[in-house]
């Protein structure tokens, strides 16, 4: 195999991994989007249109029982009033999971 050959190969393959690591990236956002299609209607930007006192903010969310990954999930699982609960048909524990990584790392 010549030099120029060789070069082409690797770089071939550089662009492969590139592409992989892009979707990725792109499959890592899903928290922010499933928040969007679940919870934002109730929650938009991390507030709480229908009980103002308990939004989705740092504050809120230690005072309620809901303060971490564990415990945000087991709130979609159980919630209190007003909020509709989702079972892990319609929400499996990998989107759940991914959905509260999402309002812990956005909302403090
Ligand atoms: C129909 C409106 C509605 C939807 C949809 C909804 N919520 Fe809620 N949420 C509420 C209400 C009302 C409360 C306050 C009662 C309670 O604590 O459950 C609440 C409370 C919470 C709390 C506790 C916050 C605090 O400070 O006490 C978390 C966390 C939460 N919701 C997460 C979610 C997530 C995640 C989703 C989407 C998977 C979601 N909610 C969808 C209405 C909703």
């Amino acid at each position: 195999m010549n030099r120029k050959v060789v070069v082409s190969m690797a770089l071939l393959a550089l662009s492969v991994c590139a592409t992989t690591g892009l979707a990725e990236e792109k499959k890592g956002a899903t928290g922010e989007e499933l928040f969007k299609l679940h919870c934002a209607a109730c929650h938009p930007n991390g507030g709480n249109i229908i009980n103002p006192k308990e939004t989705l903010s740092k504050a809120d969310r230690d005072k309620h029982g809901a303060k971490n990954v564990k415990e945000i999930v087991g709130k979609m699982r159980k919630p209190g009033p007003g909020m509709t609960a989702f079972d892990a048909k319609t929400l499996p524990d990998k989107d759940a999971k991914a959905i509260a990584d999402y309002i812990v790392k956005s909302f403090k």
